[in-house]
């Protein structure tokens, strides 16, 4: 099943140059880019992105990374989309991701992990929502 899932080149990862590698990993793993932007989130709208982790002992720290610089946020097209962006992102903490994933490559801990990506369909509606109007999705 075709489907959408949002993702983030988070703040480390753009200060490292990366984000071309990032995104390259996406496009060789078969996943098309159909809408893309950098911008940089107020500690405000990080809290909103993560509400679903508020209670969590890492969301002050989470919020302030994610609000120290800017990020790029694509949504990727695909077969089975969510499930192989989260398999080329690799496990949550790079310490434990696979060779040759995003977070292996270009993640530094289990916060500071280079990308994120919808975990799911009901999540992948609300984070692409958050970021992208009707106008930005483009057909490929
Ligand atoms: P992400 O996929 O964006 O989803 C939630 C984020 O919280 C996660 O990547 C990490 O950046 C961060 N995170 C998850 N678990 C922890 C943890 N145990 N300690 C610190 N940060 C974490």
């Amino acid at each position: 099943m075709t489907e959408r899932t949002l993702s983030i080149v988070k703040p480390d990862a753009v200060a490292k140059n990366a984000v071309g590698g990032v995104l390259s990993v996406f496009e060789k793993g078969g996943l098309r880019i159909v809408a893309s932007k950098m911008i940089r989130l107020t500690r405000a709208q990080a809290e909103g992105f993560y509400a679903v982790h508020r209670e969590r002992p890492f969301f002050g720290t989470l919020c302030d990374f994610m609000s120290e610089g800017p990020i790029v946020v694509s949504v990727l097209e695909g077969e089975g989309a969510i499930a192989r962006h989260r398999d080329l992102l690799g496990a949550t903490d790079p310490a434990k991701a696979a060779d040759a994933t995003v977070r292996k490559l270009y993640g530094t801990n289990i916060e500071r992990n280079a990308a994120h990506g919808s975990d799911g369909p009901e999540t992948a509606l609300f984070e692409i929502g958050y970021f992208f109007n009707a106008l930005e999705l483009h057909q490929r």
